[in-house]
C-alpha cells in the first residue's frame, strides 16, 4: 500500500460530511465486557464524523481523538465543546502524536486498515504506552466483502462459497487494505505480553439501498492492557 495514496485519498475528502450515528455493536461489546464511560479518558483514532465520540461524551467520558483531517477536528470540537488540546491532527503512517494522557479506552473504527504493516506494529507500541493497566483496546476493520452469485432468492441468507464470491466494492481509488488473518494473528502473538485478547466479533452490512447482494463483514477485536 502506498502511504502517500492514503493521505491523498483522505485529504480529498476533507470537506465530506457523512450522516452517521454511533455503532451499537461497539458500545454493546464494550458494555458486555465491563467497560465504563463516566469520567473515563477515551481516545478514538481516526474518528471521522465523530459519532462514536459524541456517544462517549453523552455517557460522561472525557473525549480525545486523532485524525488526519483538520476539518474533522474542527467539527468535533465545535459539536462537543471538548477541550481542543485533546485532539491531534496527524498522519499515523508518518508519526504518532506525543500524548501525555493515560487512557481507559482506545478504539479505532475502520482506520487501522489504512496503515502500512510496519505502522500497524508501531500503532500497538504507541497505544500500549498510553493505556492504563486493564484498559480496553479495540480495533475494527472490514474483514471481507462478498458478492452474491445469484441474488434471486433474497431469503437465502446462508453465507457460503456457493452463494457468494469474493469481491471488493469499495471504489477502486479507496486505498483500504483487507487485513489477512495471518497478519492479525502475527500482531496478536507479538503483543501477547502486553495485550490480553478478550473477544472477536463481527457485524455485517449491505451497503446499497436496493441491492442486498453486496455484503461487508467487519471484525471487532477487543483486548485489555496487561
Ligand atoms: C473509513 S473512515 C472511519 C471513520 C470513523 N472511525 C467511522 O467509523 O465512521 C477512516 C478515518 O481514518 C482517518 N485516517 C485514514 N488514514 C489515516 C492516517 N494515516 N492517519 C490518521 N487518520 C487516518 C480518515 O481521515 C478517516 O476519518
Amino acid at each position: 500500500m502506498l502511504v502517500k495514496t492514503v493521505t491523498q485519498y483522505w485529504k480529498k475528502l476533507e470537506n465530506e460530511n457523512l450522516d452517521m450515528c454511533a455503532s451499537f455493536t461497539l458500545f454493546r461489546l464494550l458494555n458486555i465486557n465491563g467497560a465504563k464511560f463516566k469520567n473515563k479518558n477515551i481516545l478514538d483514532i481516526g474518528f471521522g464524523e465523530g459519532q462514536n465520540l459524541i456517544e462517549c461524551k453523552k455517557r460522561g467520558s472525557i473525549i480525545h481523538g486523532i485524525e488526519l483531517r483538520k476539518e474533522k477536528i474542527k467539527k468535533i470540537i465545535q459539536l462537543t465543546k471538548a477541550n481542543k488540546n485533546n485532539f491531534f491532527q496527524c498522519d499515523l503512517n508518518i508519526s504518532f502524536p506525543n500524548i501525555k494522557t493515560k487512557f481507559d479506552l482506545i478504539y479505532s473504527m475502520d482506520t487501522f486498515n489504512y496503515l502500512s504493516e510496519s505502522n500497524q506494529n508501531k500503532y500497538f507500541d504507541h497505544c500500549s504506552k498510553i493505556l492504563k493497566k486493564n484498559a480496553f483496546f479495540l480495533i475494527h476493520y472490514p474483514q471481507m466483502q462478498l458478492l452474491k452469485n445469484n441474488n434471486k432468492d433474497i431469503f437465502d441468507y446462508s453465507i457460503n462459497d456457493s452463494i457468494y464470491k469474493n469481491d471488493y466494492f469499495f471504489e477502486k481509488k479507496n486505498p483500504i487494505i483487507f487485513l489477512k488473518n495471518i497478519q492479525i494473528i502475527k500482531l496478536i502473538n507479538k503483543n501477547k505480553n502486553r495485550f490480553k485478547f478478550v473477544s472477536s466479533i463481527f457485524d455485517t452490512n449491505t451497503i446499497s439501498k436496493n441491492n442486498s447482494s453486496k455484503l461487508t463483514i467487519n471484525r471487532y477485536l477487543l483486548f485489555k492492557k496487561k
